[in-house]
């Protein structure tokens, strides 16, 4: 079982009071920072150049590193001619698998407590896995130099038939063992006879392409062995299961690997152990040096997997009231046997309606190719594509508002699981959004609106994407004779405002001012976080910092003893503020943090707690929620869209922070925008070679296809969360391109169903 099995998996009839969130403990401090929207601490050293990202970390004495990339899908290397690049001036080395250490293969996600990206074993042998995999690593004095030699290694290969064509491979089509923990087939009822009888129906096949990752700051690893510890600067979302994990392959315990990932220029899903750090590491082993692997765009390409692609089948049956009596989402996605990721598309369908059947249902086709991994709301961002557009059509076909269709559908309770919702207020997001968005200005009589060439149109999908908490997270607090706090924890930072959001927590809890907490993270020598996925980390960490923070305080009124003004009081007597403790009945009573450790005669005072078991995902249904608002011209002539306006109206929890939070949300619009409109990646089915490995032919939204996005939430805390939360991550991109599929076809009267909707399909 993997760390997001663990979280997500789905136990029923757990009794309240082992649901740490059902009676939240108040709040103890008084400063509301939580709520205020504090602008990212980390922001002055990005913007000022002072943050040092994975390949700025300088070194002494350090060699550089450049890749040769297999150019068959599959086989065995026949020939590998180094000598050139040996020559070549400035080269230290040149590894491949005849000199490279051994090494087991890592544990991918999903095998114990691995989070590799695939569990092929790394340059061990002479034969090739996919188009593009590293077959040779050369190490020189500069990166010009290692670039050149690595041009000088000659390779030939004996191939193998390989599966490389989806069509071919898909007709072996199997159910994955599970999907995330889930079985890969859900059925209620018999949907598709509900279907078949069915007054209104809609009947539809989607179809969504691979994606790659394309974060600001490609991939990299600066390593160097301290004797047998390794340290290793990755950009990373997954400090401690890759330090695990890389400990595991060279056979040393996991304190052994020192994982360092201060800054880390966006993640997506797909910052986590791929090929380069163990390389890299095996690399600084043989030569006995410190090594820089820094990623090209295409490398990025070769070696760290994407978004897979899925062909998707929805079925709706309805009654002449639109209430469903069937909801049928079934589809294929291509996936190797090397990884774990079969892309939960139809996961959406299990909680967004009350269908009177139910058949989900998932097949992947093994092929041979670069393992697929995460990509910001794997299956979510997708399924709900297939899904909101189908509702889209059924409701064209009944005559009803789109809202109104899904208002009559929505649930009392989990469709599926039959579990309470924990906090549901999506109809509220709706109409919040509809009043704002001016949805009653959308005429739903197609191609009715034209501005010149333009046709315009207005589209609405939902979004949603799962809640999860993961165990496992512990945190450190100390609190030093100044009455500062050093709040600290393996958690990762990809630019979300996880350390900004967690010390504006602290601050609060321990009644202090913001400028008076220090969030340490970036470190896997810290206390053990979670990974930075599944929107799970930051109320993953805010369990531990407050459990920290409630010791902390336990142990200040244990340290003040019958002297202080706060004595006899136990810590729910007390309430933190002013950098101290007061009496919650006698305000004036108060002693500072610094004052208890001054007449103690302490110079500080440390506590170190873990997070409370996450088995409120045990109970209830939990999910976010949202409703995405598209306007959309579309060019006559050129079959150009232009996403003109757009609002996503979310419902996720109490917003700890507006400003961090709006980023949030907005960044994930845009990412769907790129999944509506232009990202693909182009799969050579004759080669298994990715075609397109540049930003030049890899469209992503840039500044000009980004209108203004406005973005507003319910901030209706969830009971059962810590301080109400939910994570808000991967939200954004779901829904986003149905809104934008539904308002082309309320522009044109076109129905496009093939991602990614590019003008030629318009036309
Ligand atoms: Mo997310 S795709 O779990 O970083």
């Amino acid at each position: 079982m993997s760390i997001m099995d663990i979280a997500r998996t789905a136990l029923r009839h757990v009794p309240d009071a082992l649901v740490p969130g059902a009676k939240p403990s108040p709040m103890r401090g008084q400063h509301g920072q939580i709520g205020a929207p504090v602008s990212r601490l980390d922001g002055v050293l990005k913007v000022g150049g002072a943050a040092r990202f994975v390949s700025e970390v300088p070194m002494e004495e350090m060699l550089y590193a450049a890749l040769v990339h297999s150019t068959i899908a599959k086989g065995r290397i026949a020939t590998l001619d180094t000598a050139a690049a040996e020559a070549a001036p400035g080269v230290a080395l040149v590894m491949t698998h005849r000199n490279a250490p051994k090494m087991r293969a890592p544990q991918a996600f999903g095998q114990g407590s691995g989070v590799a990206g695939s569990n092929l074993p790394i340059m061990q042998d002479d034969a090739v896995h996919w188009n593009g995999e590293a077959i040779a690593l050369v190490l020189a004095d500069t990166q010009a130099q290692a670039d050149h030699a690595a041009a000088l290694v000659s390779v030939t290969y004996d191939a193998s038939p390989a599966t490389i064509d989806f069509d071919a491979a898909r007709a072996d089509a199997q159910h994955p063992k599970s999907i995330l923990g889930e079985p890969p087939v859900l059925d209620i009822g018999d949907a598709e006879k509900a279907l078949a009888a069915a007054p209104h129906k809609v009947d539809l096949r989607y179809t969504t392409p691979r994606h790659n990752h394309n974060a600001i700051e490609p991939h990299g690893a600066t390593v160097r062995w301290d004797g047998d510890t390794l340290i290793l600067h990755d950009a990373t979302q997954m400090l401690n299961g890759t330090a695990a994990t890389v400990a595991d392959v060279f056979g040393l315990k996991p304190e052994q690997v020192r994982v360092l990932s201060p800054f880390v220029g966006g993640g997506f899903g797909g910052k986590g152990l791929w090929s380069h750090q163990i390389l890299a590491a095996a690399a600084a082993k043989l030569s006995g040096r410190p090594v820089r692997l820094s990623l090209t765009r295409e490398a990025v390409y070769r070696l760290v997997g994407g978004r897979t692609l899925t062909e998707q089948r929805v079925g709706l049956g309805a009654d002449a009231d639109g209430r469903l009596t069937a909801l049928i989402h079934t589809g294929v996605t291509s996936m190797t046997s090397h990884n774990n990721c079969p892309e939960q598309f139809t996961f959406p369908a299990r909680h967004l309606y009350a269908a009177g059947s139910f058949h989900l249902e998932q097949h992947i086709a093994e092929m041979d190719m670069l393992a697929n991994t995460f990509m910001r709301a794997p299956g979510e961002s997708i399924g709900t594509f297939a899904l909101e557009c189908a509702i889209d059509e059924l409701a064209e076909r009944l005559g009803i508002d789109p809202i109104e269709l899904r208002r009559r559908n929505e649930p009392t309770e989990d469709p599926t699981s039959g579990n309470a919702f924990s906090s549901r207020h999506l109809l509220k997001a709706y109409a919040d959004g509809a009043k704002r968005f001016g949805w009653e200005r959308r005429n739903a009589t197609p191609s009715s609106r034209r501005e010149g060439e333009w046709l315009i149109g207005m589209g609405v999908a939902t979004a949603t994407y799962p809640y999860y908490r993961m165990p496992g997270a512990a945190a450190r607090i100390e609190m030093d004779a100044s009455g500062h706090a050093t709040v600290a924890i393996a958690g990762q930072e990809m630019g979300m405002g996880t350390a900004t959001v967690q010390a504006q927590h602290a601050a609060d809890r321990l009644g202090l001012p913001l400028e008076a907490v220090t969030f340490e993270y970036g470190d896997s020598a810290l206390p053990a976080g979670v990974m930075a996925g599944g929107s799970a980390q930051t109320t993953s960490i805010l369990a531990a910092v407050a459990a920290a923070s409630d010791e902390l305080i336990g142990a200040f009124v244990k340290l003040a003893g019958n002297d202080s003004p706060i004595a006899g009081r136990r810590a729910d007597e007390l309430v933190a503020r002013d950098g101290g403790l007061a009496r919650a009945d006698e305000p004036s009573a108060h002693e500072s943090y610094a004052s208890i450790l001054a007449r103690a005669g302490r110079s500080s005072l440390t506590v170190e707690t873990a997070a409370p078991k996450p088995v409120e995902t045990m109970k209830y249904s939990m999910h976010s929620y949202g409703a995405q608002f598209a306007e959309v011209g579309v060019n006559a002539v050129t079959g150009e869209v232009r996403v003109r306006r757009f609002l996503g109206s979310f419902d996720c929890g109490r917003i700890l922070n507006p400003k961090t939070a709006t980023s949030q949300f907005r960044g994930g619009i845009i990412m769907g925008i790129g999944l509506a409109l232009m990202e693909e990646t182009l799969f050579d089915p004759r080669t298994g070679r990715v075609m397109n490995p540049s930003l030049a032919e890899y469209h992503v939204p840039v500044h000009l296809d980004v209108p203004e996005i406005d973005v507003i939430w319910t901030d209706i805390p969830d009971p059962h969360t810590p301080l109400g939360a939910h994570g808000i991550g991967e939200i954004g991109i779901t829904g986003t391109a149905a809104a934008i599929a539904n308002a082309i076809h309320n522009a044109t009267g076109r129905r496009l169903r093939d991602l990614p909707m590019t003008l030629d399909k318009l036309l």
